[in-house]
């Protein structure tokens, strides 16, 4: 059988049958689910597909990092629970470096991950600082916007709109933790 990575949106067929991969892992309504994959487009965000001949078996999404322009977030990474462990989490992963590299342009791709470190180690991504998808970084002059829990926070919030904030007691930019493992790998 003959896999291949494909991007979603030039494939609607496909639509409902990624809704339900992702949605048995990660459940979420239909609705909802729909209509985060259908914004998947030519640039960012885009959701890639594994197929194994016709059958869907995998997905991921690349999301922009307004901080990063060279670089993506990677998320929801998911194979269909009989075929795991055969090697398709890593063509995947491959496939998707090579079209960010190749049709996006991109040198670098970042995530976090709370138990799967393993599997993206063995796929030469390294622990790296906490970067946000919402907000950015200029300068590594950065503020931290919601810091009143940091330790219980599963995404850093940073943004470079906001006035600067005096350092809050006892939190330095050093000792920041959130409960995920940032990764990255330069492709
Ligand atoms: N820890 C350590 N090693 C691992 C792990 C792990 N959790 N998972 C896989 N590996 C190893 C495999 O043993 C294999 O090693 P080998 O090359 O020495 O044989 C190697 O990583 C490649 O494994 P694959 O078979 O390619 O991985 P698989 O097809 O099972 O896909 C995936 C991995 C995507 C994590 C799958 O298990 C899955 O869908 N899990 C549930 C959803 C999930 O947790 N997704 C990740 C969320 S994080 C994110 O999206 C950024």
């Amino acid at each position: 059988m003959e896999t291949t990575v494909l991007p979603l949106h030039k494939y609607p067929q496909y639509l409902q049958n990624c809704c339900d991969l992702i949605n048995s892992e990660w459940k979420r309504s239909n609705t909802a689910r729909l209509r985060s994959l259908e914004s998947s487009c030519d640039t960012l965000p885009v959701s890639l597909v594994l197929l194994n001949d016709t059958k869907l078996i995998g997905h991921l999404k690349l999301s922009p990092i307004p901080s990063i322009k060279e670089g993506c977030f990677v998320e929801s990474v998911v194979i269909d629970k009989q075929l795991r462990g055969q090697g398709f989490g890593s063509v995947l992963m491959r496939q998707a470096e090579e079209y960010c590299r190749n049709v996006l342009g991109l040198s670098v791709v970042y995530l976090s991950t709370r138990g799967q470190e393993g599997f993206y180690s063995k796929l030469g991504y390294v622990e790296c600082q906490p970067i946000s998808i919402y907000g950015g970084y200029k300068d590594n002059n950065f503020v931290v916007s919601e810091s009143k829990n940091v330790a219980k926070c599963d995404t850093l919030i940073l943004v470079n709109n906001a006035p600067k904030a005096p350092p809050m007691p006892g939190i330095t930019n050093s000792n920041l933790t959130t409960l995920k493992t940032y990764m990255k790998k330069y492709i």
